[in-house]
């Protein structure tokens, strides 16, 4: 009798060719680390093989000791860089991920952040996810701030940006599988979502446009020493991001995003990285949630 257990169906060995020299790994992990800021230890080296493995078949290269030597040898960097960058960032996300900060945004972040403008006049809030992935946190966002605009008296803009072009072109078409979109509240599924079928009939939601009109993207490398954003911002998630940083990285990206707060602004960080913004003596006003003084 056989069991899964038991007997593993043999599963072919990838050659010698088709696997990253360490030589290889190591100029791979300190341009993605120069570049892109992320680390890549020796242990995520059988993961980046695997991630590569798909770019070279894309390309139509025999193996991986190939696209290395495009990589390097040919100049193909030039070109190959961003394609690098998608493969080896990891940007898994949700709609309403860490819902406790959404609630926050509703009950204490945006009254506090209305109370410090001027009275009578009609203010435009501006949000930014500042590690969108494919824009599930920023039309989280925007879902959340629409509800209230539509009771209280302000605007809102959001600003999603990420490093990675290919989730970026997800966000811009904001068309995500039926799955997805289950921890988004039926009343919100209602109001901003529309549902269709993709041409292979897989079940999909797109955003609204009402909504989509309020969100935009582009392109931000967080470790590039200025971003040409407003410094004006009244709050900006910085969700998940950090922990693929160096700790010398997490701080500088820290201290320029708060740079782009208006004074009152919050800074909201990923659970599992809030003692990034603890260590830089941040006033915390809940977890994860700092306020720029
Ligand atoms: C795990 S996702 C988090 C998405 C979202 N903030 C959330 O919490 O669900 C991390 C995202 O950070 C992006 N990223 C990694 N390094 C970056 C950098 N140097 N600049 C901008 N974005 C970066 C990745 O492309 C990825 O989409």
């Amino acid at each position: 009798m056989s069991h899964a257990l038991l007997r593993a169906d043999p599963v072919a060995e990838p050659s010698a060719s088709d696997r990253l020299t360490d030589k290889d790994f190591a100029r791979i992990a300190a341009l993605v680390s120069g570049e892109a800021g992320i680390k890549l230890p020796p242990a995520k080296k059988l993961m980046v093989e695997g991630r590569l493995r798909k770019r070279v078949r894309h390309l139509g290269l025999p193996n991986l000791t190939r696209y290395c030597e495009h990589l390097f040898d040919e100049d193909g960097l030039v070109r190959e860089f961003v394609h690098l960058v998608d493969a080896v960032t990891t940007n898994k996300t949700d709609f309403f991920r860490e819902p406790e900060h959404f609630v926050s945004l509703e009950r204490s972040l945006l009254p506090e952040l209305l109370s410090l403008r001027r009275r009578g006049a009609k203010p435009m809030l501006k949000l930014w996810s500042a590690a969108s992935s494919n824009g599930a946190e920023a039309y989280t966002i925007a879902m959340v701030m629409a509800d209230l605009a539509a009771k209280g008296d302000f605007q809102f803009a959001v600003l999603g940006t990420d490093i990675s072009t290919k989730v970026l072109l997800v966000a811009e078409r904001a068309v995500y599988p039926v799955e997805m979109i289950a921890p988004v509240p039926p009343e919100k599924q209602q109001r901003y979502l529309m549902r269709g079928c993709s041409p292979h009939r897989h079940k999909e939601a797109r955003i609204v446009p009402e909504l989509r009109s309020r969100v935009g993207f582009q392109r931000l490398n967080l470790i590039d020493s200025s971003y040409p954003i407003d410094r004006d911002v009244d709050v900006i998630f910085l969700r998940n991001v950090l922990i693929y940083f160096d700790k010398p990285t997490q701080e500088a990206v820290v201290r320029q995003l708060v740079g782009h707060l208006r004074p009152g602004g919050f800074l909201i960080l990923g659970h599992s990285e809030s003692m990034i913004g603890t260590n830089l003596r941040l006033p915390q006003r809940s977890p994860g949630v700092f306020q720029n003084t």
